[in-house]
């Protein structure tokens, strides 16, 4: 059975004490507050990883941005995946479009990274999606694909059971612009269809597929209620604790 996830990617925000703060609301709050068996993962800054984990305890587990692909050694200002799974964090975010596209990320270079991810058994979110030229042009379909065949499909199946993956339109982020719950899905099913003809059915009908791209409160309900997205990667709105725990509840609404 795939699982339903809220994700918060709190990107480059939040120092210390603020982000303490935050995640100790968003705890209580997901404590009072949830009902169902949705799985609440934060991704904050690295600074933040290993106190927010303690915190996290079973209500919510924490997440990285980013590792890198090498296992350790002369790469300054890098993290390793074994140093993110020592925090005690979960989960790790690869291959983000800010990511692909601030710090020219190939898709070879992420099928590396996922792979160190899972010799170091953290969970990978991997995110892939389109341009706003790439949807208006109608070549979509054959980015995401690239994406995914690049990406993901040489794991085995074994370890492509592992991962979690996120569809986030990059004209959808930070933009206000959400896909419309018809094209979430169907871009949703797209990615099924891809894994069930490398992986076959059951792995594909048990691999969790988030949407993200500004996702808030009022349009998760419609969003979470397609039948082929399995829960949200949450930018902007993760960075409030009542938007972000109103997403988490209309999940279940
Ligand atoms: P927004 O929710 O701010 O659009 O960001 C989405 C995102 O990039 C999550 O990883």
């Amino acid at each position: 059975m795939r699982k339903n996830i809220i994700a918060g990617n709190w990107k480059m925000n939040l120092d210390y004490n603020e982000g303490v703060s935050l995640f100790s609301e968003i705890v209580n709050m997901v404590k009072d507050e949830r009902k169902g068996d949705q799985l609440v993962v934060i991704c904050p800054p690295y600074i933040h990883l290993n106190s927010l984990a303690k915190l996290g305890g079973a209500e919510v587990k924490i997440g990285s941005q980013n590792i890198s692909d090498n296992e350790s050694g002369a790469f300054t200002g890098e993290i390793s995946a074994k140093m993110v799974k020592s925090t005690g964090a979960e989960y790790v975010i690869i291959g983000h479009s800010e990511r692909r596209e601030y710090f020219a990320e190939s898709d070879e270079l992420l099928a590396a990274k996922t792979k160190k991810a899972l010799e170091h058994h953290l969970n990978p979110i991997f995110c892939i999606g389109e341009t706003l030229d790439e949807r208006n042009n109608g070549s979509y379909y054959e980015v995401l694909k690239k994406q995914l065949l690049h990406g993901l499909f040489s794991l085995t199946e074994a370890d492509f059971s592992k991962i979690t993956i996120a569809y986030e339109p990059i004209w959808a982020i930070g933009t206000g612009l959400t896909a419309t719950p018809e094209q979430a899905q169907d871009i949703h099913a797209f990615i099924r269809s891809e894994i069930e003809a490398n992986y076959g059915f059951n792995v594909a009908d048990d691999t969790s597929i988030l949407y993200g791209g500004s996702c808030n409160p009022k349009n998760a309900n419609e969003l979470f209620s397609q039948k082929d997205i399995d829960g949200g990667l949450i930018g902007g709105a993760s960075l409030k604790s009542r938007d972000f725990t109103d997403i988490i509840r209309v999940f279940n609404s």
